[in-house]
């Protein structure tokens, strides 16, 4: 059923694009399903040009005939679909649960629009229940965990963290880079945690998007419902 309700969201926002955009194509099952209606528009004559926001979108989206150049080349977008792992009613995310979101924040970030797509169980009143994943150098993990650990600590949230992948063989992301994942239950000051993960020094990134997605479609027994 939720495959059922991704699919819808993306057809949605595909029908959003219109000739002559610079697109973020984002990462993730609903934002390939958005790949898969976007390239039928393209085979009907839809004049689009997309930046990826991984290896694995970049595959799939080159394989269906999207044509598709690099951030460097573009830096300066239009408008950027992607999935979510959560999202409030503010249009605050987590994302990251592909790991990608390091390349997916930098290019919502150079998009003047970004719309979320995602199935209704993405719906949450406070976000937390999603483990937050957090980027971090492999150099210095044990300092930067521990750093980590004492922002968790200081707000008042639980100390869990997760070594994607494990110590045996850590997932390795398209910078490779690590991911931790914090299960926090409830992230009621999402702003404060945000700043205060960035300032630690082996912290690439962080699951949390804030004020960067401008619209979401969310679809669910009730069709799909747009949020602002
Ligand atoms: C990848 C992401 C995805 O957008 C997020 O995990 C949602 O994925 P899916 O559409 O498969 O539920 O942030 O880094």
């Amino acid at each position: 059923m939720s495959d059922q309700f991704k699919k819808q969201a993306a057809e949605r926002a595909a029908e959003d694009v219109t000739s002559g955009m610079r697109l973020g194509i984002g990462t993730g099952s609903t934002a390939e399903l958005f790949v898969h209606a976007l390239a039928r528009r393209v085979a009907d004559g839809l004049n689009v040009i997309g930046v990826p926001t991984s290896e694995r979108t970049r595959e799939l989206a080159s394989s269906l005939g999207i044509r598709l150049t690099t951030l460097d080349e573009l830096p300066e977008l239009d408008l950027t679909i992607d999935g979510a792992d959560e999202l409030d009613a503010h249009l605050a995310l987590i994302k990251g649960g592909g790991g990608a979101l390091l390349r997916e924040k930098i290019v919502a970030g150079a998009s003047a629009e970004m719309i979320v797509i995602a199935d209704s169980s993405k719906e949450v009143a406070t976000l937390g229940k999603f483990p937050l994943p957090i980027e971090v150098v492999p150099f210095g993990l044990k300092a930067t965990r521990r750093a980590i650990l004492h922002v968790l600590e200081d707000m008042g949230l639980p100390q869990n963290l997760d070594l994607r992948g494990g110590a045996e063989q850590p997932f390795l992301t398209d910078g490779g880079h690590y991911i931790l994942d914090a299960c926090l239950q409830e992230i009621t000051d999402p702003g404060t945690l945000a700043d205060r993960l960035v300032a630690i020094p082996g912290v690439v990134d962080h699951g949390l998007f804030l004020e960067l997605a401008t619209k979401a479609y969310v679809a669910g027994t009730d069709g799909v419902k747009t949020v602002l």
